[in-house]
């Protein structure tokens, strides 16, 4: 019996599928600038000494691993709000945040997609163009309508600011504003913080719903100054999503380690809003992971790992921040007639590198270097060996 012959065949994931075929490339010379993950300079994936640190604690307290809470562990979700918003902040101390653990920050995303169609029904997610290509099948999935507003400015290598207030000061009232909190994915450009300072009176006009993902904390300009928009919004008083991961900043991908936040008007409100995200944690896959939650509370609950993985966050945004420079240097210098000062303006993991589809793929197919088809380069995936081959290969194909 065929039930199943109608099926359309899945076109894969245009970031994952790249990156499966980077690792089936026989060429020894390959480069990987797909996807987004922080590879250190002998081109590894770091295991942190915090996370070795955490996990050693664990075994040796050899402890029995019960279903969590709906909710995830208590201890880590107080951690995550004091990371987030910072212990002090009114609305941690206020009790004005249902936070919850969940799978990765895309589980958080899922959930609060999940709420929002069953308790804001009448209201579309608009996100930035471009964005994560994830972001509108999530939404769309959980039958969101999502529209774009303007954000990358392909002229500068900039924000398009002017143009995405204009938007979102005509949005119907109740609408979600999808914001990367720093390190946007794809481009590398933030608003900063004056540009927040603008947005946030537009969202109150408007009575708009922010729905920020924080996935890149630590690689943009610090840990605490990351977090900077977060808490800007939180202390407008306004009610907003936050979906924050773990992946990068502890280079703990598989672990799936990330959480949720709703920040609500008062304690009543937190309350009502963590039950029904509970319910809907509930209807998907019952509760979070146990592992993923003793490596972040450790972490973060415990001064000297802390300590330590500050140490190993400032290092891995230095590095970018060193590979940033280096190839400018060698591509400014090849093509001089060429302005790629944006190179060192954006952010974080990611880099809009202005390449088009097909100059995307010459450098794939003539040089074996990786991108992502829209240009989007992963600036963490350079090193001292490779920087100075994927400059030049750009050179030839720009
Ligand atoms: C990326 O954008 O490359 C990462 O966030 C990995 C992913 O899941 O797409």
């Amino acid at each position: 019996m065929t039930v199943f012959a109608h099926l359309e065949p899945y076109a894969g994931d245009p970031i994952l599928s790249l990156n499966d075929a980077f690792q089936k490339d026989p060429r020894p010379g390959k480069i990987n600038l797909s996807i987004g993950i922080y590879f250190d300079d002998a081109g590894r994936m770091p295991v942190l000494q915090c996370v070795r640190d955490a996990e050693a604690q664990m075994l040796a307290e050899s402890a029995a691993k019960p279903y969590l809470p709906i909710a995830g562990s208590e201890p880590m979700r107080r951690a995550v709000q004091a990371l987030l918003f910072g212990a002090g902040h009114e609305a941690v101390t206020g009790g004005r945040i249902a936070t919850l653990q969940t799978i990765g920050s895309s589980g958080g995303l899922k959930v609060g997609a999940d709420f929002i169609k069953r308790w804001l029904p009448g209201s579309a997610v608009w996100v930035s163009d471009p964005t994560w290509d994830n972001h509108r099948a999530m939404f769309e999935g959980a039958g969101i309508p999502v529209h774009t507003y303007p954000y990358y400015d392909a002229s500068t290598g900039g924000l398009a600011f002017g143009r995405m207030l204009e938007v979102v000061s005509s949005l119907p009232p109740r609408s979600i504003v999808l914001l990367h909190a720093c390190c946007h994915n794809p481009t590398g450009v933030d608003l900063d913080a004056g540009q927040w300072q603008q947005l946030i009176p537009v969202l109150r006009q408007r009575e708009l719903i922010g729905y920020l993902d924080l996935a890149y904390q630590g690689y943009g300009d610090g840990i605490a100054e990351d977090a900077a928009a977060v808490r800007q919004m939180a202390s407008s008083g306004l009610p907003f999503f936050i979906a924050n991961s773990f992946s990068k900043s502890m280079s703990v991908y598989g672990e799936r380690a990330g959480a949720l936040s709703v920040v609500c008007a008062d304690r009543a409100e937190a309350e009502l809003v963590l039950g029904q995200l509970q319910a809907t944690v509930r209807r998907n896959y019952s509760s979070p992971a146990i592992h993923a939650a003793g490596i972040v509370s450790r972490v973060l609950g415990d001064p000297a790992l802390r300590a330590m993985w500050e140490a190993d966050v400032t290092a891995m945004r230095e590095r970018i921040l060193a590979m940033r420079r280096q190839l400018h240097g060698v591509l400014s210098a090849r093509r001089p007639e060429r302005d790629f000062g944006y190179f060192l303006t954006q952010r974080g993991m990611f880099s809009y590198t202005g390449l088009s589809g097909a100059q995307v793929d010459r450098l794939r197919e003539e040089f074996g270097v990786y991108l992502v088809r829209s240009g989007r380069m992963c600036v963490a995936g350079l090193n001292s060996g490779n920087v100075e081959r994927t400059a030049q290969a750009m050179a030839a194909v720009l």
